[in-house]
């Protein structure tokens, strides 16, 4: 197991370049379940995630070859069959429950492992299962796998009692090869979906509404292979953008999409970051004195959920009163546990955590729970007086590809090593 060692207190300065979305990519990924031909995905992010995606699809028959020199991903579902994916690894990662949409588009039916919760909530899929049953299919849940199958699968209306993005992308992906017209109501508008659309489109697909919070998808015979470049991941641009803020530096981030930022933009820049546009990136400029304030998260266009951890670890260290209220996730305040190990003032009332800033954080032993806590407390370490160790990293390499490396060119002191102890302690446990 590795961990990352950070010695705080550096300034940073240069540019960084920003991958493409993970969350992009992972359904797009199982959007190519819905050709037999071949598809290509260009400056595709080298993740945990994505790998393991690759292997569930692999693990149903279809050959994937990862070019990571070239960070291209080549994809051939021509002789993919509807066996059971491995278990393991669908349980290994919530994500790939996104091909339940695109395997009951192909076969008809398809039976999957149950997605488990994780730290940051139970994660229910009654949302996509009723988007299912609305286009025909019968549902069977037992002994922990789901079973959704459909002679043919029939458009029809669908409203979405909550904008939910997993819901939205397996929505479509099961609609865009049925019989007729489904219009989808009360969508998730995240950019990742207009990605998806955009990539399933590419493909031959007929779906219109991108960016609005209904989809109408029109069925097609057939879906053909593409070729598609995914959009950048905000929520690195974000992340970076924030050590920016922590370490009160002035960097360049290139791979922005301003419009998909906007919120972050809006929320920094209040807080009084001097942040200049240009095509495709930004100059952000953190050296100001830094003002508190509140942060609700709501589904996009508002502040995104997957910011909010990051977006702690910086207010933990800005003089004053700030409220951050999740409003997405029941249990996304994992990371607020290991930051009062630095010497954060954080308070906890309910779904909201009032923070008392202070001056400066202090270097600990530090644990990352999920994906976007694991970032923060990088963050954090980065501020922090003294030697900040980060251990279970793995969380954090889902999500960012050589986040350290990135760190390390602008100037920033962390380091990947191999944690024994954690290796010994796993030994003796699995003994
Ligand atoms: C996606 O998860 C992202 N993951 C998450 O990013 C992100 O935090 C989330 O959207 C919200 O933006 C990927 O795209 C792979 P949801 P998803 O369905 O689809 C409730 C990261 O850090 N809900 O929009 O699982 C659910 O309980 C990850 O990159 C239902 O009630 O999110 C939650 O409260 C973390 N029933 C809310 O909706 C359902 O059937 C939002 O979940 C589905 C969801």
């Amino acid at each position: 197991m590795d961990k990352f060692i950070i010695k705080g207190g550096n300034t940073l300065s240069g540019e960084v370049e920003i991958s493409s979305a993970k969350n992009a990519v992972l359904p797009i990924i199982a959007a190519t379940i819905l050709s037999g031909d071949k598809c290509t995905i260009l400056n595709c992010p080298m993740l945990l995630d994505v790998y393991v995606i690759c292997d569930v699809l692999r693990s149903l028959g279809a050959k994937v070859e990862i070019e990571s020199k070239n960070s291209t991903v080549n994809i051939d579902t021509s002789n993919l069959s509807d066996n059971k994916p491995c278990g393991d690894l669908v349980r290994k990662m919530r994500g790939s429950f996104l091909i339940m949409g695109a395997m009951i588009s192909r076969f008809g039916s398809f039976k999957i492992s149950l997605p488990g919760g994780c730290n940051i909530g139970t994660r229910p899929i009654d949302l996509h299962l009723k988007g299912f049953k609305a286009l025909g299919a019968k549902v069977k849940i037992d002994h922990g796998y789901v079973q959704v199958s459909a002679e043919k699968l029939i458009g029809d209306k669908i409203y979405l009692d909550y904008p939910s993005v997993g819901a939205t992308e397996n929505i479509i992906m099961a609609s865009v090869l049925a019989k007729g017209e489904t219009i989808i109501e009360n969508v998730a508008q995240e950019p990742e979906i207009g990605d998806l659309i955009n990539f399933l489109n590419k493909m031959g697909a007929k779906v219109k509404g991108i960016g609005t919070d209904t989809l109408k998808v029109t069925g097609v015979e057939y879906l053909h292979g593409a070729k598609h470049r995914p959009i950048y991941d905000r929520i690195e641009a974000g992340t970076f953008m924030i050590a920016a803020g922590i370490t009160r530096s002035k960097m360049k981030i290139n791979g922005i999409n301003h419009e998909h930022i906007k919120p972050v933009i809006a929320k920094l820049s209040e807080m009084g970051m001097d942040i200049q546009l240009y095509n495709n990136g930004l100059i952000i400029d953190g050296r100001n004195e830094l003002k508190p304030i509140d942060i609700k998260t709501m589904p996009y266009p508002g502040f995104p959920t997957d910011m909010q951890p990051q977006m702690m670890s910086l207010l933990s260290c800005v003089l004053g009163t700030s409220v951050v209220t999740e409003t997405i996730f029941e249990n996304r305040f994992m990371h607020i546990a290991e930051l009062k190990r630095m010497g954060a003032n954080i308070k906890i009332d309910g779904r909201s955590a009032v923070i008392e800033g202070i001056n400066k954080l202090t270097g600990a032993q530090v644990k990352a729970t999920d994906l976007r806590a694991g970032a923060a407390l990088i963050l954090a370490g980065l501020e922090s007086d003294g030697e900040t160790e980060i251990v279970d990293i793995y969380h954090i390499d889902r999500g960012y590809s050589g986040i350290e490396k990135k760190l390390g060119l602008l100037g920033a002191e962390i380091k990947r090593v191999k944690d024994s102890s954690l290796d010994e302690e796993l030994k003796v446990k699995n003994q």
